[in-house]
């Protein structure tokens, strides 16, 4: 695993000659800050007339960053402008190669104060090894301190945890096929999941044959690479679960489309369609580090949808792990197929929940386009809600889609159980339903093909891969061990 390079620790004194963000979300000047007569009145100026919510000042030889956070409708808003008025702070000391910020907030909740050093740990990402000036571009920002004594080390260490896990998770995605095929994706993800404590288990193709896994199978067809199932588990001995949770993540390291082929520059970002697969390892890999007491577990099935030879074609029959057939109509929905069988393959553990992350389809990204992430449930409704609520604390908002048993019709095929597409109408919502076939348990599906992957920088959350879901799902389940 590639370290954060950017440090989080607690202190409880600040040092008056460091740059410096004071959080102010009671419209006052901080009580610590000695201003001068001009700095005062360019402060008041800023914030009274023209509204600004992040001031700063030059004292040359270090930087003051002043926030006020405009009043918001709800706690949960408050938190996401601060992490992007962070974010803005991060950049601004980047550009003015600042190595070290602290973050302090006298009249602040803690809270807030955490949302400040999140925005500026996940804005301070950058994915550039491969480029040769790679050194004179890196982020000077190295070193982030939290000076409170509301706070106390377990809260800077969760936070530094989900946030370099989200960080993983963007390395992941943002590697080419060319440099990740499924053999190195699952031994990554392995590597990393043991240092952190966990178990990892890789079945290889002789494995995935003998499951008789059809759907991994078909669309493997078209690789010269084989595909890996990798089989994760945090299990520690005081688990509030009597039954895992299961998390099953696509794993398509590169989505050509297959013998339908993808048009135009819609192939350029299908790197990112193991994403889901990097949110579920990085999911274990912050639960296993910070040892809660959840019985977990992650599937991935991995591999290339390509078209050499023998690849799979529109019109195949095939058979899936469960014994289910599949008419083949389109080999782009070859999630799917793939997730379908490590859906059957989780029965095995009789979950208390399983959670599917995949970038599955266009429709979704259509429907709402990258601000949330398209969700579906069944047999679930608590489980929902409560990542719901999660999804609103950590700005990873689900937008729930129906699984009406009316749209199970259109993935009726006439000559095998079932057939990959539903028509022009509801893609998001046939492929769920398609997955849900193969569940008997809770389910919750979340389609991330949007939000997954950004083509324009966005904030915090910035360029290329996003790591979504992570956070998401560990404020899930922390909250769900503390109960
Ligand atoms: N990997 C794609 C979905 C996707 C689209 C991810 C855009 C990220 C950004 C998936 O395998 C796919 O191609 N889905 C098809 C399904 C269709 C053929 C029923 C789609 O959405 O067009
Ligand atoms: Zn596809
Ligand atoms: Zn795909």
């Amino acid at each position: 695993m590639r370290t954060i390079s950017t440090t989080l620790k607690l202190t409880n004194r600040f040092s008056p000659q460091g740059n410096i963000i004071y959080i102010t979300t009671e419209n006052t000047l901080p009580s610590q800050l000695v201003l001068s007569e001009d700095e005062e009145n360019y402060v008041n100026q800023q914030k009274n007339v023209l509204k600004n919510e992040l001031i700063m000042l030059n004292r040359y030889s270090h930087w003051i960053y002043l926030l006020f956070p405009k009043s918001a409708k709800s706690e949960y808003v408050l938190l996401e402008n601060l992490r992007k008025l962070a974010a803005k702070v991060g950049d601004h000391a980047n550009q003015n190669g600042l190595t070290s910020l602290q973050i302090t907030g006298e009249e602040t909740n803690t809270a807030c104060i955490l949302a400040v050093a999140e925005g500026i740990l996940l804005n301070n990402y950058q994915f550039i090894q491969y480029r040769s000036d790679a050194e004179a571009k890196i982020n000077s920002l190295t070193e982030i301190s939290v000076v409170s004594d509301k706070l106390d080390q377990n809260d800077i260490t969760r936070i530094s945890v989900t946030s370099q896990a989200t960080l993983w998770a963007r390395d992941l995605v943002n590697e080419p096929v060319n440099k990740l095929n499924a053999i190195e994706l699952a031994e990554k993800i392995s590597e990393t999941i043991r240092a952190a404590g966990g178990k990892a288990e890789v079945l290889n193709l002789q494995k995935i044959e003998a499951l008789k896994m059809g759907g991994l199978l078909a669309v493997n067809k078209g690789s010269i690479d084989p595909p890996t199932f990798t089989i994760l588990e945090w299990k520690p001995d005081h688990a509030v679960n009597p039954n895992p949770v299961v998390l099953v993540g696509k794993g398509v390291v590169y989505d050509s489309g297959g013998y339908s082929l993808k048009p135009g520059s819609s192939m350029e970002t299908m790197k990112c369609d193991m994403a889901g697969g990097a949110t579920v390892s990085a999911i274990v890999y912050a639960v296993a580090s910070l040892k809660l007491p959840i019985h977990l577990i992650a599937l991935i099935p991995a591999t290339d949808n390509r078209l050499v030879g023998n690849a799979y074609v529109p019109g195949d029959i095939i058979t899936m792990m469960d014994g289910t057939t599949v008419e083949v109509l389109n080999t782009d929905a070859e999630g799917r197929l793939i997730l379908a069988d490590a859906l059957s393959y989780a029965k095995k553990y009789n979950p208390m929940l399983v959670l599917n992350f995949a970038t599955l389809t266009g429709s979704a990204g259509r429907a709402i386009g990258a601000q949330g992430i398209v969700a579906m449930q069944s047999d679930a409704r608590d489980f929902y809600d409560s990542l719901a609520e999660s999804g609103h604390a950590v700005h990873e908002r689900l937008v729930e889609f129906p699984m009406w048993d009316e749209y199970k019709e259109q993935i009726k095929s006439k000559i095998a159980d079932l057939k990959n597409i539903g028509g022009t109408e509801a893609g998001a919502i046939t492929a769920g339903k398609f997955l849900e076939h193969f569940t008997n348990y809770p389910f919750i599906h979340f389609d991330i093909a949007s939000p997954a992957f950004l083509e324009k920088a966005d904030s915090y959350r910035g360029l290329g891969g996003t790591g979504i879901g992570v956070r998401l799902v560990f404020d899930f389940l922390k909250k769900f061990a503390s109960v």
